[in-house]
């Protein structure tokens, strides 16, 4: 893994980092009925998370000596809460299976201190999806 290879694979996470706050945006504006309140305060407590996350990749890729992307992944489409939800926890257990491969990319390169950070994330988008999955989990609708 030489670090154009590494910096294109956190250009692809940075990427859906962008997705991840885009897509809780509009959920939590999209989020009705009597767990609006609830909903869309959850999704847009994530947004901070996924920020946080975007702000280290950025940063990351500059130190690099890469160019950070601009543009996120396609956002799922979810009419109704429920299908906000599934595609939340989707997206974040996406976000666990990247992250824990590219801290081990991250740790062949020779970047410990990224490859912890990455375990951070990991740990931050696995709270993420158990979470999600709970609120699914006795779901009414
Ligand atoms: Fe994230
Ligand atoms: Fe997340």
């Amino acid at each position: 893994m030489d670090k154009k290879a590494l910096t294109d694979r956190l250009n692809h996470d940075l990427a859906g980092e962008l997705s991840a706050i885009i897509q809780y945006l509009t959920y939590a504006a999209k989020a009705t009925g009597p767990f609006r309140p609830q909903l869309s305060e959850f999704f847009l407590t994530e947004v901070a998370d996924e920020q946080a996350h975007a702000q280290f990749l950025a940063n990351k890729i500059v130190a690099l000596g890469g160019e950070p992307t601009t543009r996120p992944h396609e956002i799922a489409s979810a009419g109704t809460n429920r299908e906000m939800l599934e595609a939340v926890l989707a997206a974040e257990r996406q976000a666990v299976a990247d992250y824990t491969k590219r801290a081990r990319e991250a740790d062949e390169y020779g970047d410990k201190g990224l490859a912890v950070q990455l375990e951070d994330m990991v740990r931050d988008e696995s709270t993420h999806a158990e979470e999600t999955e709970r609120i699914l989990r006795d779901w009414p609708l």
